[in-house]
Order: C-alpha cells, then sequence, then structure tokens
C-alpha cells in the first residue's frame, strides 16, 4: 500500500458531498432531499434490502423488495407468515438459506424486541443470520451509528483509492480498518450508501469512470498503476463439474410433475422436478430409480448452472403421460401458477429446455444470481 497522502475526513466529505448530488433514488432507501424533509429510515426495510442485496444485484432485488412488503408490510408480519410463502416469495433471489434466516430473524425480533430491531451492531449481530456486513450496514444506514460498511463495491473502492497490493480476501481486515478510519460521526449511513453507489457506478469493476470520480486527485491507483486491476485477488480454483439427470412430466391438463426437496442442504425445502443425485461421474444418469414414474423418458437437451462451489451439468428428460402417475411427496402443478412455486433457477432452467413457453408470459423473473 503506497503512503496516503489525503486527510481522510477531507475523503469523507468530498463522498458525501457527491452522494448529494448523484445518489441513486432506491426503494429502501431515505435519500438526502428525503432525510431534509424530515424522513427517517425504516429499520425493516434496510434490513430486508440488506439482506435480499447480498450477492443480488440492486435491478434484481427491487421487484422482490416490493413484493415482501405488500405481503407482509411490517416486522411482526414476516414472523407470523407461512415459512412455505417466504420461501415462494423468495424462489429465483438465490442463496435460499437467506429466506430461512430471514423468517428467524424476524421471529426474533418479533418475539424478543417487541417487533423493534435492536439500534447497536452487536444487537444486530445477535440476531440470527445477521452477520458483520448486515449488522454494520443497518446499524449505519438505520441508525446512524458511526459502523465500518464493507462489501464488494466499497471493496473496490478502497481497494483503489489506497492502492492495496494483499489480494482479497486477505485485505479484509486492512480495508475494514480503513474505511472505519473514512468514516464520519455525522452521516456515517449516507458516507456507507456514498460508498456503495459510487463503486457500483463510476468506481465499477471494469473501464472505471476516474473523470467523475470525486476521488480522481486522490487515488493512489490512478495515479501509479492500472485501477482496473484492483482489488487483487487470490487465484481462483477451477469449480469441479457435477452431473445428473431431471425428468419433467406433463400431462394433457397442462400441469408438470413437482416434488419438494429435503428440507436441509443446497436448495433445502425447495420445489423441484424429479432428478438424480448430482455427482462428478456421468454414469447412471438416467438411472430407472432416479424416475418418477415409468413413462416414454425422451432426452430433451442440457442445461448449465454454475453453484457457489461446483457447476451442475443436468440432461433433461420429457414425458406427456396421459394418466396423472404419482409417487413420493410429488404433486402435479398447473402451468399458470408455475411462478407461484417455490422453484430454484435452476429447476426453471430445466422446465424451460423441456418445455420453452413454460414460463412465457408470467410475471417477469429477476434474474437470480450466477453462484447459488
Ligand atoms: N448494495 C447493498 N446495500 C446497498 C445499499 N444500501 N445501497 C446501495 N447499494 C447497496
Amino acid at each position: 500500500m503506497m503512503q496516503q497522502t489525503f486527510k481522510a475526513a477531507d475523503a469523507a466529505n468530498r463522498l458525501l458531498a457527491w452522494y448529494d448530488r448523484h445518489h441513486r433514488d432506491l426503494p429502501w432507501r431515505v435519500s438526502p432531499p428525503m432525510a431534509r424533509d424530515g424522513v427517517v429510515a425504516d429499520p425493516y426495510h434496510v434490513w430486508l434490502s440488506e439482506v435480499m442485496l447480498q450477492q443480488t444485484t440492486v435491478q434484481a432485488v427491487k421487484p422482490y423488495f416490493h413484493r415482501f412488503l405488500s405481503l407482509w408490510p411490517k416486522v411482526t408480519d414476516l414472523a407470523a407468515a407461512d415459512t412455505e410463502e417466504v420461501m415462494k416469495a423468495w424462489a429465483g433471489l438465490g442463496y435460499y438459506a437467506r429466506a430461512r434466516n430471514l423468517k428467524k430473524c424476524a421471529e426474533a425480533v418479533a418475539g424478543n424486541h417487541q417487533g423493534v430491531f435492536p439500534d447497536t451492531e452487536e444487537g444486530l449481530k445477535a440476531l440470527p443470520g445477521i452477520g458483520d456486513y448486515t449488522a454494520a450496514a443497518v446499524a449505519a444506514i438505520a441508525f446512524n451509528r458511526q459502523s465500518a460498511v464493507l462489501d464488494g463495491n466499497v471493496e473496490r473502492v478502497i481497494s483503489r483509492l489506497h492502492a492495496i497490493e494483499t489480494p482479497l480476501p486477505i485485505a479484509k481486515p486492512q480495508m475494514r480498518a480503513l474505511v472505519a478510519k473514512m468514516t464520519p460521526a455525522d452521516r456515517p449511513g449516507d458516507f456507507a450508501q456514498g460508498m456503495m453507489d459510487l463503486g457500483a457506478t463510476i468506481c465499477t469493476p471494469k473501464r472505471p469512470a476516474c473523470a467523475l470520480c470525486p476521488f480522481n486527485d486522490i487515488c493512489t491507483a490512478l495515479k501509479t498503476a492500472d485501477p482496473e486491476t484492483y482489488p487483487r485477488k487470490a487465484a481462483r480454483k477451477d469449480k469441479p463439474l457435477r452431473v445428473g439427470a431431471a425428468f419433467v412430466a406433463s400431462c394433457p391438463e397442462g400441469a408438470i410433475y413437482l416434488r419438494k426437496r429435503v428440507e436441509t442442504g443446497l436448495l433445502g425445502g425447495m420445489t423441484e422436478v424429479p432428478g438424480t443425485a448430482w455427482t462428478a461421474r456421468l454414469d447412471g444418469e438416467t438411472s430407472v430409480e432416479a424416475q418418477p414414474f415409468a413413462a416414454g423418458w425422451e432426452p430433451c437437451g442440457t442445461i448449465t448452472h454454475v453453484f457457489t462451489h461446483f457447476e451442475l451439468r443436468l440432461s433433461v428428460y420429457r414425458a406427456n403421460v396421459a394418466n396423472r402417475n404419482k409417487s413420493g411427496n410429488g404433486w402435479w402443478e398447473p402451468l399458470a401458477s408455475l411462478e407461484e412455486q417455490a422453484l430454484p433457477t435452476v429447476m426453471k432452467k430445466a422446465i424451460a429446455q423441456a418445455i420453452p413457453n413454460a414460463f412465457r408470459g408470467k410475471r417477469a423473473q429477476a434474474r437470480e444470481p450466477r453462484n447459488t
């Protein structure tokens, strides 16, 4: 890291001035003009948005955020909701453990805190599913606490500003300390959101718009190197490949056969089409035991999906069946109500491979992050 040649407080002031002019208007945000009109952030909105925004883009999150608030306007409503309904409303956002934890956290706030979110980082961190990042973000944005908020966008800004050579994730504590030093006592929530907006709109991963950046005359990476090459990252290992088969059965009434996954593990409790286990080898992929019932299964191509720890290639089979066979805990779901099911994106891909117009004309689907 190069020697810092600017004052942290000056940099914070520049950032806040930039945020006042160029902030994004987001549905969960109290922007500076609203704050001037006396509007204060609702901790429930801030928390919900921060959980949704982990690993997911602002554009993808917006329709989900609105839908959650229309279904469950208060944290106590979410606490009282049926978990199955919450999973359905979350379907497509990915990382489904987040939805389960969301529900548990709402229950804890409703049950143990009279429906009021704790207003400190420590108090928030004691709630289910709230880690360092979410606690700091909610404390700063909803309660104006001087918490250092470090997400992917902020990592990029701070690593370029200081030309940090240590690769991620080792550099995180160093980055957090530098953000802490810059975070002002006054307007820490706007500072955090300003850093995120700067990272999202100006200090972008590729082709950053340095000419428009409030830090362009104090940014060490811009002065001495190529900003685009920061943050430095440890070399990534290739993801292993797993393979399997998925069976999409349809009937003349226009329904397809679905079942529920076991509650634990990857995509736990979500809805799926029947299929084989996902294994490292191709053998046995169409195994008769994995078919939900005997039918004229025809291959109709493959789909791939990238999860956090592996890439999945699924061979998709389809069959039209005259009789509505049933096995295990499965059921026949009309195509018209497919969108209301808790179907993760990998399953939507498999169904669309077998029945190309299965989701056409339905509720626009936010894109799930690639690695869920
Ligand atoms: N990404 C995650 N949280 C955010 C926030 N509060 N504002 C802008 N981008 C974000």
